[in-house]
């Protein structure tokens, strides 16, 4: 799933997700202050705009040039609220200790023995920040071997929890039902979703 994948993924439609924001995204952070915010992955730029209009100063990130086109042109009157940024997460620095929130919903994070990608993600919470990862229940998804695509081989909530050291509080680490539609062509209906707040 490379920077290709991508494109066409998103090019193969005019628009591949709803617009909205995320229903994890809006329970979990509707009471947060605003602050800076990371959007792992933003995709069409639903999540992002939410959070701008909020207050939040939004960095947006995706590896897919065509879903970034899209979500600027989507949030030209916040333009000054959200830089967004085309990159390859799993392989860029992040600026550490920098955001108040790191949101990464649905964000394929391949697992990795070192957790380096993982561990780049978490460096950039700031202290007293929150980390904010939402995915797809695994009883949800099945392997695509055509696609090379194992679920197995992506974090869960669990496996990041896991991974925290004492500097770390899980606030929640569950399933729960989705509160929106799933995605066009997909039967997902259960989200598991890890919320942590950064202690030092
Ligand atoms: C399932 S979509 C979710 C998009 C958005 N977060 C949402 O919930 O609507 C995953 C997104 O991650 C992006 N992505 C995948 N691999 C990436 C990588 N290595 N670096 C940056 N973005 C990536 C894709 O382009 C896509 O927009």
């Amino acid at each position: 799933m490379d920077r290709q994948f991508w494109d066409d993924m998103y090019g193969s439609r005019d628009q591949l997700f709803s617009g909205a924001p995320n229903g994890v995204l809006v329970s979990e952070v509707a009471e947060m202050p605003p602050g800076q915010a990371l959007d792992v992955g933003c995709g069409e730029g639903g999540d992002a705009v939410w959070l701008a209009r909020r207050g939040w100063q939004v960095t947006a990130v995706d590896i897919s040039r065509v879903a970034l086109e899209r979500a600027a042109a989507a949030a030209a009157d916040i333009g000054d609220r959200v830089a967004w940024m085309r990159s390859d997460l799993t392989g860029t620095p992040l600026p550490a200790a920098a955001f108040d929130l790191v949101s990464v919903q649905y964000f394929p994070l391949k697992r990795q023995p070192d957790h380096k990608a993982l561990r780049r993600l978490l460096d950039a919470v700031a202290p007293g920040g929150t980390l904010l990862f939402a995915t797809h229940d695994l009883a949800d998804l099945s392997a695509d071997p055509q696609q090379g695509f194992d679920p197995g081989d992506y974090y869960q909530p669990d496996d990041i929890a896991g991974v925290l050291d004492d500097d770390w509080a899980v606030v929640v680490n569950e399933t729960r039902p989705r509160t929106a539609p799933a995605p066009v062509g997909t039967h997902h209906t259960h989200d598991t979703v890890l919320r942590a707040r950064r202690l030092r």
